[in-house]
């Protein structure tokens, strides 16, 4: 039988804890999961008021944020995007009463979730706002693609690079 030689376990953490490098170039993947009355009313609002926002964010409307499922998120991100937010109304506006209060605890278990398999939870958030808010839906747009920039691709991104399976990056 071959002899395997053993890392030593401060060498394994290294190597796990390595940063990796940052592509040049490197343009985030984002996914924005914004409710109908609200957040998108605010998207398209800030197209109206035309607003300058990250060309990287991808909007899925939903009726209510309370329409969240941990599955569209953990998808995503199984898919190599590289960060999802959730954008829904204000505490105590929501068209549908608490929807965006039980998107806000699934938001923070899904945090949980990924941070247990190695990915930075600051590459899921939620965030309020009203339908009058176009230039905070610019804002939250700009500066969550620019955290996610700086936090590079993600780990399920690179690791579909490296299969060379990503479409998109070869669309780059
Ligand atoms: Fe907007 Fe529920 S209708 S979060």
């Amino acid at each position: 039988m071959a002899q395997v030689e053993e890392t030593p376990g401060q060498e394994i953490l290294s190597m796990i804890e390595k940063p990796h490098e940052i592509p040049e170039g490197f343009e985030p993947n984002i996914l924005a999961f914004a409710c109908n009355y609200c957040a998108f009313a605010a998207a398209d609002l800030a197209g109206v008021m035309r607003l300058k926002y990250s060309p990287s964010v991808k909007i899925i409307r939903l009726p209510c944020t309370g329409k969240l499922d941990h599955i569209y998120v953990l998808r995503a991100f199984e898919k190599g995007v590289d960060g999802v937010f959730v954008a829904g109304c204000l505490v105590g506006q929501c068209h549908f009463l608490e929807g965006n209060i039980a998107a806000a605890k699934r938001v923070a278990h899904i945090r949980k979730l990924l941070e247990s398999v190695g990915i930075d939870p600051a590459r899921h958030e939620m965030f309020n706002l009203s339908a009058a808010q176009g230039p905070r839906w610019a804002e939250i747009c700009m500066e969550f693609t620019e955290r996610i920039r700086k936090l590079g691709p993600s780990p399920a991104h690179i690791a579909i690079d490296k299969k060379g399976g990503n479409k998109r990056s070869e669309q780059k």
